[in-house]
C-alpha cells in the first residue's frame, strides 16, 4: 500500500529483510549482500577498524562464509579457514603467505597442472622460484635451500595417484622449521587430516570445487591453517580480493554436509572399478592406492587407515593415446568430463587436457604416459559403471 513515500523508494526499502525472526532456518542463510546498514558512522568505523565484532563488507566474508569457514577448519581439524574464489586463488595466497621475492619452494613433480603453471610461469616474475621434486624425504631435504620458505604436496597426487610420503616430507620440514602446504583436494578431509597427522607446521589448500562441493557446480578454494598464520591468509584474501563469492560459499557449505556420505560410496565404488580394470588385458598401471598390488597400498593404508582410499584412480591403456580416445567415445554411463569430485563419473586424457601446461619431458618424469586415463568415480551403481568401463575397454 501506497504510504506517502514514492514508487522507487517502497521498491527499495519494503522488500528489507523482516525483523525479529526468532525460527531457526534449518538451512544456512545465503547472504547475498556486498554491504551492510549501520546504527550510525561510529558504528561502522568501530566495525572496519575491528573494535566491534560485525560485518563490513563481502570481500572480507559475510554470515555465509563464516559458516563455511568453521565447518571446513572443524573437518580439516584447524583453528582456522578462509574460503577463496578458486583453487588456485587459495593456493597463490597460500604460497605469497609464505614465501617472499628472493625466496624458494619445493614442489612435487606431478602436481595439477594449473598449480604446475603458477609455480613455473607466474611466481618467478615475482622472484619466487620452485624446485620440482619425487615427493620421497630424502628428494624434498637435498633440494630445500637457505631461502626455502614452502614446501608442497599434493596427498594423492593428480592424475597418477601416487601417495606422498607426507609424513617422511613433514619431518624434514619439523626439522629445517619450513611450513609445508598440503593440496588435500583429491583426499578430502574425510580420508586425511595433515594438520592433525603431521609435526609441521601445515597448511592445507583445497579445490572446493571437488569433492566438498560434490555437485559440479561451483567453483572455490579453501585454505585451513593455524590462527596466527590465517591473519596474513585473510588480509591477502581480502587485499588481494580472492574472497570466495557468497553464492559459491553458500553451495560449498550445502555439499560439504554430505562429504562423508559421498566419499564412502564413491571410494568404495572406486575399489571395486579398479580391482575390475586390475584384470583387464588392455589397461596397465592401474593408479589407485587401495590395490594391495599398487606401490604405495602400504602407504596409503598408513596414512588414510579404514577409510578407504579416495574416489579418483587412473589406468594406461596399452594402445596409447588412440586407444584411450576410442575408448573414452565408447563410454555410456561415464562421460568425457573437464573436472572431478562430483556425482557423475567422469574421463579426461590429462597429457592434452587438464596437464598439457607440461612439456613432453615433464610428463614422462611425472609417469603421464600418453595412453593415461584419469576417471573421478561419482555415485552411480558400482555395477554400471564396470559393465561401462568393460565394454568400452572392448572397442579400445
Ligand atoms: C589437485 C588440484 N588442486 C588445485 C586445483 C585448482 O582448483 P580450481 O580449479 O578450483 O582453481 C585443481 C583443479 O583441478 C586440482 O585438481
Amino acid at each position: 500500500m501506497s504510504d506517502g513515500r514514492g514508487f522507487s523508494t517502497r521498491a527499495i526499502h519494503e522488500g528489507e529483510q523482516p525483523k525479529g525472526i526468532v525460527e531457526e532456518p534449518i538451512s544456512t542463510p545465503i547472504w547475498l549482500t556486498s554491504d551492510y546498514f549501520y546504527e550510525g558512522l561510529e558504528h561502522y568505523a568501530d566495525v572496519v577498524n575491528e573494535r566491534r565484532p560485525g560485518f563490513v563488507y563481502g570481500r572480507y566474508g559475510n554470515p555465509t562464509h563464516v559458516a563455511l569457514h568453521r565447518v571446513l577448519a572443524s573437518l580439516e581439524g584447524a583453528e582456522a579457514a578462509w574460503s577463496f574464489a578458486s583453487g588456485m586463488a587459495a593456493l597463490h595466497v597460500a604460497i605469497t603467505a609464505l614465501v617472499k621475492t628472493g625466496g624458494h619452494v619445493v614442489a612435487q613433480r606431478t602436481v595439477y597442472g594449473g598449480t604446475l603453471s603458477l609455480l613455473k610461469e607466474v611466481l618467478p616474475d615475482y622472484g619466487i622460484q620452485t624446485t620440482f621434486t619425487e615427493m620421497e624425504a630424502a628428494a624434498v631435504a637435498a633440494a630445500l635451500r637457505p631461502t626455502t620458505g614452502a614446501v608442497l604436496v599434493e596427498t594423492l597426487a593428480n592424475p597418477t595417484f601416487r601417495v606422498a610420503d607426507v609424513r617422511g616430507i613433514a619431518d624434514v620440514c619439523a626439522e629445517a622449521e619450513i611450513p609445508l602446504v598440503v593440496d588435500n583436494t583429491v583426499a578430502t578431509p574425510w580420508l586425511y587430516r595433515p594438520i592433525e597427522a603431521l609435526p609441521c607446521e601445515t597448511l592445507v589448500m583445497h579445490s572446493t570445487s571437488k569433492y566438498i562441493g560434490g555437485h559440479s557446480d561451483l567453483i572455490g578454494g579453501a585454505v585451513a591453517c593455524s590462527a596466527g598464520r590465517m591473519e596474513r591468509i585473510r588480509f591477502l584474501a581480502m587485499e588481494q580480493g580472492g574472497t570466495a563469492g557468497a553464492f559459491d560459499a553458500w553451495l560449498a557449505l550445502r555439499g560439504v554436509q554430505t562429504l562423508g556420505l559421498r566419499m564412502e560410496r564413491q571410494s568404495a565404488t572406486a575399489l571395486a572399478l579398479a580391482r575390475s580394470l586390475f584384470d583387464h588385458p588392455k589397461a596397465s598401471r592401474v593408479g589407485y592406492s587401495g590395490l594391495p598390488q599398487h606401490p604405495d597400498h602400504e602407504r596409503a593404508v598408513d596414512l588414510f587407515g579404514e577409510r578407504g582410499f579416495g574416489a579418483m584412480l587412473s589406468f594406461t591403456l596399452t594402445g596409447g593415446y588412440e586407444a584411450a580416445s576410442r575408448a573414452c567415445a565408447a563410454l555410456q554411463v561415464a562421460r568425457v568430463g573437464s573436472s572431478f569430485g562430483g556425482l557423475n563419473t567422469e574421463v579426461t586424457h590429462p597429457g592434452t587436457t587438464s596437464h598439457r601446461q607440461f612439456s613432453a619431458e615433464e610428463r614422462v618424469a611425472a609417469g603421464i604416459g600418453d595412453g593415461l586415463i584419469r576417471c573421478s568415480v561419482g555415485g552411480e551403481d558400482p555395477d554400471d559403471l564396470i559393465a561401462d568401463f568393460a565394454q568400452a575397454l572392448e572397442k579400445a
